[in-house]
């Protein structure tokens, strides 16, 4: 997956000044930095339209990790890391202005990693601001994450603007569930393991459901969300990338193209949702004023800034149907929402029950198994199976035990890494595995916005559902329908 000569980087952050920069890329440079993971010679070069020094952008990025390191600063490593960092003052819509790049980036010994960390608007401005200040060469790379547009025509736009300056190949998209560790070791775990591999389909697994709660709420970003809504921030990508994980055939081999061209697959066999099925296949809510963990909290409409007409969803449930070989017949249940009594971001893997019970006297219903992936908050993997409860008396009496394969238990020694340092490094080492392609995205804004035109066409609202529970009662029924409950 990874090629081990690396050359260093000159990273420029546009927006270093964000909340971005400020609370994830800065902290993810500075643990890899910890880690001895950055090349000796790669440089961060910070800017931003604010009127502001390199010195001044060494004390913001020192009081960022005191605020969102939830560590102690090693100042030995500190030292070295502040080392790296510069500040430029950019007007990202003034094109002359990039000609100050000029000075601060060594094109012929590093390669120049743009980290597009500003609204979308701006893309344009850069693009066309480094274009026409000539300091791109074949070796750039540009990173760039959500929101990539809110529906496919945006998206395009976006992909357009970004592909008249950049090649499709040096062109990072980040979803940061896929630098999470439990994500990327469903690859191990599904082409690694032959007793996983031979039993992933139709054959044996019954259902699969794939559950993200939150307990935050909105947290101040009101205005953002309001526009988006639970559909397009987080099923769109974290939840579809999920799925064309969990869901894919076997890559030729690990290289980017390969993977992405499965994934590819999957979304294009998602059955759209239409205004004649939205009703029955999806569920949207709204949170109510309610308690998480004991504590009150407001309504999404009763939240700072809010507009309390609002009809966007904090919650959404879908039933999707893949039209493969594979997994005819097998649904996949989705669900993700805002103010859930906790935070949970689960896979469950429902295998067949079996066609014929021997052990009536323990189990009218034998239970199937159950994969059990977790990737938040503890990253692990449980097996429910059924084991014989120890004992001399002839009956043969089971119960269902979990085999643990807890990440933290198995692999004391080996730190996890957060999905942003994972990523980060990824861009400036050249692999693009782990970003998605300009296919992948627009494939599922097509999919995602089948639900979004047919939920407008049925004038559908969202159903309110208290803050502390997992989404509507309606979520309950979308399972119940067919017989099955989500795992709780
Ligand atoms: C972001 C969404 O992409 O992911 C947020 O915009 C959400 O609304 C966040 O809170 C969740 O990420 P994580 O890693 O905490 O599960």
């Amino acid at each position: 997956m990874t090629n081990n000569t690396f050359k260093p980087c000159d990273l420029v952050i546009y927006g270093a000044l964000g909340d971005l920069s400020k609370r994830k890329l800065l902290i993810s440079l500075y643990r890899l930095e910890k880690n001895n993971l950055l090349e000796a010679d790669t440089r961060i070069i910070g800017v931003d339209r604010l009127e502001e020094t390199s010195e001044g952008f060494v004390e913001i990025a020192h009081k960022s990790l005191q605020s969102f390191l939830n560590n102690t600063i090693d100042e030995a490593m500190w030292e070295r890391f502040s080392k790296r960092l510069s500040y430029l003052k950019i007007d990202l819509t003034q094109a002359e202005q990039y000609q100050q790049l000029h000075n601060a980036i060594d094109a012929e010994k590093r390669v120049m990693v743009n980290y597009f960390a500003v609204a979308p608007f701006l893309f344009k401005n850069i693009c066309q601001g480094l274009q026409s200040c000539g300091i791109l060469n074949r070796e750039s790379r540009m990173v760039m994450e959500k929101p990539i547009g809110h529906d496919l025509k945006s998206s395009q736009e976006i992909n357009d603007v970004v592909a008249d300056v950049f090649h499709e190949d040096q062109v990072y998209r980040i979803d940061h569930y896929l630098g999470k560790e439990t994500v990327l070791n469903l690859l191990a775990l599904r082409f690694a393991n032959s007793i996983f591999t031979t039993n992933w389909d139709h054959n044996t697994i019954d259902h699969i459901q794939i559950t993200v709660g939150e307990d935050i709420g909105i947290e101040g970003r009101w205005e953002y969300f309001d526009k988006t809504g639970q559909l397009r921030d987080m099923l769109q990508n974290h939840l579809l990338q999920i799925l064309t994980f969990v869901a894919m055939e076997p890559p030729a081999d690990l290289s980017a193209a390969n993977i992405h061209s499965e994934k590819i697959k999957v979304l294009k066999a998602l059955r759209p949702i239409t205004p004649n099925n939205v009703d029955d296949k999806t569920v949207r809510g709204q949170y109510t004023s309610g308690y998480i963990k004991g504590s009150a909290v407001p309504g999404y409409l009763e939240e700072e800034g809010a507009n309390t007409e609002s009809t966007t969803e904090s919650f959404v449930a879908v039933r999707v149907d893949i039209d493969n070989w594979r997994w005819a017949g097998v649904p996949f249940y989705m669900r993700t929402g805002k103010r859930t009594p906790n935070k949970r971001t689960e896979i469950v893997v429902n295998f067949k029950q079996l066609p014929h019970n021997i052990f009536k006297d323990s189990f009218k219903d034998l239970p199937a198994n159950k994969l059990v992936i977790h990737l938040q908050p503890n990253e692990g993997v449980d097996v429910m199976m059924l084991n014989k409860i120890p004992g001399i008396d002839g009956n043969i009496k089971l119960q269902q035990t979990k085999l643990d394969l807890s990440f933290s238990e198995t692999f004391k020694k080996n730190r996890l890494f957060g999905g942003y340092e994972k990523l980060i490094l990824e861009a400036l080492r050249g692999n693009p595995t782990l970003f998605l392609s300009r296919e992948e995205i627009e494939q599922a804004w097509t999919w995602v916005d089948s639900i979004q035109s047919a939920w407008a066409q049925n004038h559908s609202a969202p159903k309110p559902y208290p803050a502390g529970s997992w989404g509507p009662v309606a979520s309950v029924a979308l399972l119940a329908r067919d017989g099955r409950a989500w795992e709780e």
